[in-house]
């Protein structure tokens, strides 16, 4: 396990972020609602408030239908609030952009390109010159573990390595933040383990604001920095709790007694929720 000295302990004063910094992501009483098809309303989210600081791995755990992946799509701009406002870098979101990248479970890759050509996808679109663009793609690719892999195409890959390069490819055009829905919830169980020590390495280099999903309690503890629990019927955060434990984390961590207690807490909050929907 990794010594914690003052450069790697996560309470050492930030290098860069100014003092009075506004946060990443800020979610401002978003609420969501959708008709039905009988012509009632059905509230997916009533009233959502939250900031991510700059830097921070943010990680959304909550039943089922509680709105999760409705935060994340309408962070990305892919949908918009019935009221409300969210801001990224303190801008409106208005619709989709590159400022916001986005890993989501089912795999996103265009299968007919290559690693490379998916990592230089938005770089390439940008009109970044192809020697800056080899340089970004070689870093990414080389931080993801895939470089021998770079001119193989997407279709001949396994799960997790498509999943690395979906990580590459968000981390790439350098966004302001990081959207990942559930993204290792296809993998089996031991490829998720290396996946999550993988994403710990490169978040640890990156220092990106992380707006993550789960439904795993220990992928949320072991990688976040705090947990946002929600509760259902209708969507909204029902606690913040910050993760006690110091970086950089390895997976033997999850023994440790503060992160059972935790685990348990997240456990006791998810719990009284599944018993108020029976
Ligand atoms: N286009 C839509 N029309 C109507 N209802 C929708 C639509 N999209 C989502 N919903 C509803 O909004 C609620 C929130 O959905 P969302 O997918 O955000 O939940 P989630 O927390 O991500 O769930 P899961 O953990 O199963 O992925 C659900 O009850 C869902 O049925
Ligand atoms: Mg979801």
């Amino acid at each position: 396990m990794g010594s914690v000295t003052a450069a790697n302990h996560r309470f050492a004063a930030p290098t860069v972020a100014p003092v009075h910094a506004a946060p990443r992501l800020q979610v401002d009483k978003v609420s969501l609602r959708y008709q039905k098809p009988d012509g009632g309303i059905f509230t997916a989210l009533e009233k959502v408030s939250f900031d991510v600081p700059d830097q921070q791995f943010a990680v959304l755990v909550g039943p089922s239908g509680c709105g999760k992946s409705s935060l994340l799509y309408l962070t990305a701009g892919l949908a918009e609030p019935t009221e409300g406002e969210i801001y990224v870098g303190g801008q409106h979101v208005e619709g989709p952009g590159a400022d916001r990248g986005m890993v989501f479970q089912s795999y996103t890759l265009f299968p007919w390109l290559t690693v490379r050509q998916n990592v230089e996808f938005g770089l390439k679109r940008r009109g970044m010159p192809a020697a800056q663009r080899k340089e970004i793609v070689d870093y990414y690719v080389n931080e993801v573990g895939l470089t021998g892999f770079a001119d193989n195409y997407a279709k001949q890959l396994s799960g997790g390595m498509m999943q690395r390069v979906a990580i590459a490819r968000a981390l790439a055009n350098d966004p302001q933040i990081l959207l990942m829905d559930e993204p290792f919830g296809a993998l089996d169980s031991q490829t998720r383990l290396q996946m999550q020590q993988l994403l710990l390495r490169v978040w640890g280099n990156s220092k990106k604001t992380v707006l993550f999903v789960t439904h795993d309690i220990d992928e949320a503890i072991l990688l976040g920095d705090r947990v946002y629990v929600m509760g259902a019927r209708p969507g909204r955060i029902k606690q913040i709790l910050d993760v006690p434990i110091e970086r950089p984390r390895t997976l033997d961590m999850v023994m440790e007694r503060s992160f059972i207690e935790m685990k348990r807490e997240i456990f006791g909050l998810l719990h009284d929720e599944l018993e108020e929907a029976h």
